[in-house]
């Protein structure tokens, strides 16, 4: 479900986005509607074949709308440092300006507190938190703006309705760690829009509820008793589908959403509404 540019033109057109994740469920189909919205789009994933067959898909689609937008891969892994440096210097290098960061890859760990050693629990909350942080760290030097002008950089970072409520189903314990990570890219988000709206960055969550993605499959979360679980929560009785996802993420890299910063908007099917 690719939305082609408006009749008004595309929606993220001059814009230079850098995407974590794009090999792969909400990622890809965020660089595919980015490109396809006018977007020069550096997208990175630690798989990197997997990030260039989506750069490949997107470019077809960003063709085929005219949008003059594209995608460059990156092969990289964003909970390292110079992975980070490697995919951010390549939209500076490439494109000489950064518009918009998109903190959207991550892995998540799941084991009950008493089974997660201290390892094991420093590993999860990094998986969770490092990306965005890292990815913080290197791309705002190049997102600030002119405090004298009406310019606004976005940024969009991935967080989860597990980091906003409860979302302990009779097959999917041990989400703490998840859980906790992910509140704590909720409160990371707010406090650096807090702190750099002086200079022009605007700083915004999406928590997704439950996605079709191949991820799920790797946790068992795919089978049609945990979806029946998952839907009974639901307002919207179905799992959203990625694209639905980069919509929203869509309307925050572009400046339809110049006055929204310091958000965290949930994309869940009514799930946070119980
Ligand atoms: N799928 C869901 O139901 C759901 C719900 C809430 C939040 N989320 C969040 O959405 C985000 C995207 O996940 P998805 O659902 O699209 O899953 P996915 O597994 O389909 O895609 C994740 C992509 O990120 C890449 N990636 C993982 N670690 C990386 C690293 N260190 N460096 C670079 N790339 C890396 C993977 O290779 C993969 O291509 C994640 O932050 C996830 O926690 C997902």
């Amino acid at each position: 479900m690719v939305t082609a540019a408006t009749p008004f033109g595309p929606r993220l057109a001059g814009k230079v986005a850098a995407i974590s994740g794009i090999g792969s469920g909400q990622g890809r189909a965020a660089a595919i509607l980015f490109a396809t919205h006018g977007a020069k789009v550096v997208g990175c994933d630690v798989h990197g074949r997997n990030a260039k067959e989506a750069a490949d898909e997107a470019n077809h689609a960003a063709t085929a709308a005219e949008s003059g937008g594209e995608v460059v891969a990156v092969k990289a892994d964003v909970f390292e440092e110079a992975g980070v440096e490697e995919w951010i210097g390549t939209a500076i290098e490439r494109f000489e300006r950064l518009d918009v960061l998109y903190n959207n890859a991550a892995r998540g760990d799941f084991a009950m507190v008493e089974d997660m050693d201290l390892e094991r629990w420093r590993n999860a909350i990094g998986f969770e938190l490092n990306g965005v942080y890292l990815g913080c760290r290197h791309a705002f030097p190049h997102l600030k703006r002119d405090p004298d002008s009406d310019a606004w950089s976005s940024v969009i970072n991935t967080a989860s309705v597990s980091g906003m409520i409860s979302t302990y189903l009779p097959n999917m314990g041990g989400g703490m760690a998840h859980a906790a990570g992910k509140a704590g890219v909720i409160g990371l988000t707010r406090s650096l829009a807090d702190e750099y709206a002086p200079v022009g960055i605007r700083v915004n969550a999406i928590s997704p509820g439950s996605v079709w993605t191949p991820g799920l499959a790797e946790w068992g979360y795919d089978t049609p008793e945990f979806l029946a679980n998952v839907t009974a929560k639901l307002l919207i009785k179905r799992r959203a589908q990625p694209e639905e996802v980069a919509q929203c993420a869509l309307f925050l890299a572009s400046d339809e959403s110049s006055y929204i910063t310091g958000v965290n908007i949930p994309v869940d099917g009514g799930w946070t509404s119980f």
